[in-house]
């Protein structure tokens, strides 16, 4: 979709759908103009209460008389000012848009700074929403529908400031990185399998002259000790991979945030068998890996002046003749050894290795982001992502780059007191920490291979997908992450 911005009377800009908001029981400011423009219409049907005042709330105009747009899409933000309410409201009328016969869009939000918002913060909330609406996974369809929105045009009396352009350019880069997250996700394992992730990665360093890739074979990892890894990886006949992306856009000596991802491109289970029912959902235990190509294709994009590197961790878990067995022992690259007493907890056992390997960067800080836990879901379910961390400071700059963002993270405790769950009497540690606080206890097992750096984890297993009918993948936290980085920006 193309988004430009446009100066301008918004009662004489031809569009087949013009999105007009509305903050509260009453029209304002331009809106207000444009209603006059419409013979008082849209004022009509707000008194009659035919939009009503709860954020996300739409109505149609299917004729405009008076204006050039040949029809009026209303939609309900809530109160002056709340976020929240934008959002909700943005994100039902690019829906309806999207389902709509409109091939150009123009939309009187870019201006809305009567209720309350900053330009460059409108322009960011409009262009997000925009492309997430637009966003369809069709590749494997005979006959797709395409959506015909084709443009956007961001009405507002004067011309764009410096702020608004950059909020445009850096929006757009997101947008770019978070569908990608979400194709990716979406994906079938047949197809999205270690190697695909790993040309994945390999396109996108072509795209941009500011990102390596080195992709490390078993063999490679098994020079390195990778024991844990290589137990997971062992029953595919899909070999494992870890892809390893860097972005340069700091100061050459500036130390580099690593962001690591769980990229299980299907999850069985392994020998310790996952049940039949939902089990195709398990094609969307790499989105924690998706959320890092996102993040770093967004990076990127946006040209963000900082170190940035992605640590991949790409494996199938299957059952085999080959496959780990519950009670077999590894060591990991650490030295330290788990036994591992289910197949199933095997986000840990990959993610343990990568990040011993991510110690080499001298890193300033470590998330690492995983559709690590059914329990996770269970204790936030979707609007959160459970984070974890060894460090305040970097434990309050995610939670803040999730509450500006609305891709929001709620601490866990990683107390002393649950690392006992862990213990095996065979070697260093269990890989499951039984039925309590399973969550924590993943997160309790990441610990102990995360000394020597600030680190922090993020568990998505509620946020990264939707689940049942409905399902398809979100693209969080790709929005939470992009906003943290461009905070550690100097
Ligand atoms: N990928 C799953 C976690 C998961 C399950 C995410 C369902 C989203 C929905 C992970 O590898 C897993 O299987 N975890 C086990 C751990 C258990 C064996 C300790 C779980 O959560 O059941
Ligand atoms: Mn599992
Ligand atoms: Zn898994």
């Amino acid at each position: 979709m193309k988004i430009a911005f446009k100066a301008g009377d918004p009662a004489k800009h031809a569009c087949d759908l013009l999105l007009v908001p509305v903050f509260g029981a009453a029209l304002k400011g331009r809106a207000l103009d444009l209603d006059a423009a419409l013979g008082g219409l849209a004022g009509r049907c707000l008194t009659q209460g035919d939009l009503g005042t709860s954020a996300g709330a739409t109505l149609l105009l299917p004729i405009a008389g008076g204006l050039k747009a040949s029809r009026v899409l209303l939609f309900q933000c809530g109160e002056d000012g709340a976020l929240e309410g934008l959002r909700e409201g943005l994100a039902a009328a690019f829906s309806a848009a999207c389902k709509s016969p409109a091939k150009s869009l123009a939309c009187l939000l870019s201006d809305g700074t009567a209720a309350g918002f900053d330009a460059a913060v409108l322009t960011e909330e409009t262009v997000l929403a925009a492309h997430y609406a637009r966003y369809r996974f069709h590749r494997y369809l005979k006959t797709a529908k395409p959506v015909a929105a084709a443009s956007l045009a961001l009405l507002q009396s004067g011309r764009a400031g410096a702020a608004q352009q950059k909020a445009l350019t850096r929006a757009e880069a997101l947008a770019k990185g978070i569908a990608l997250t979400r194709t990716l996700g979406d994906e079938p394992g047949n197809v999205c399998h270690p190697t695909y992730l790993a040309k994945e990665a390999q396109r996108i360093a072509k795209a941009h002259s500011t990102v390596k890739v080195e992709v490390l074979s078993e063999a490679e990892m098994k020079r390195l000790g990778m024991g844990a890894f290589l137990a997971v990886s062992a029953g595919s006949a899909q070999p494992g991979k870890l892809i390893v992306l860097r972005y340069s856009g700091g100061a050459r000596n500036a130390a580099p945030h690593v962001l690591v991802g769980k990229g299980i491109t299907f999850d069985t289970g392994g020998i310790s068998l996952k049940p039949g029912p939902g089990m195709d959902e398990m094609k969307y235990d790499m989105c924690g890996a998706a959320s890092v190509l996102g993040t770093l294709s967004a990076v990127a994009e946006a040209q963000l002046p900082v170190n940035v590197i992605g640590v991949i961790a790409a494996a199938e878990n299957m059952p085999s003749g080959v496959a780990t067995r519950p009670g077999d022992i590894v060591k990991t690259m650490s030295g330290q050894t788990v036994e591992i007493l289910n197949t199933d907890a095997e986000g840990r056992l990959v993610l343990c290795d990568a990040l011993t390997y991510a110690e080499r960067f001298k890193p300033a800080s470590v998330v690492d982001i995983a559709t690590l836990t059914g329990a996770a879901v269970i204790a936030l379910g979707s609007p959160a992502t459970a984070l974890y961390a060894n460090n305040d400071d970097l434990a309050s700059a995610l939670l803040e780059a999730g509450e500006g963002t609305g891709d929001r993270a709620w601490r866990m405790p990683l107390w002393e007191a649950y690392q006992k769950q862990l213990k095996s009497n065979f070697a260093d540690m269990a890989n499951i920490g039984g039925r309590e606080a399973g969550s924590v206890t993943a997160a309790c097992f990441l610990a102990r291979f995360t000394k020597a750096y600030p680190w922090a984890h993020l568990d998505i297993a509620g946020s990264a997908w939707r689940t049942g009918a409905d399902k398809g993948a979100t693209g969080r936290p790709v929005r939470l992450l992009m906003r943290y980085l461009e905070a550690q920006c100097v």
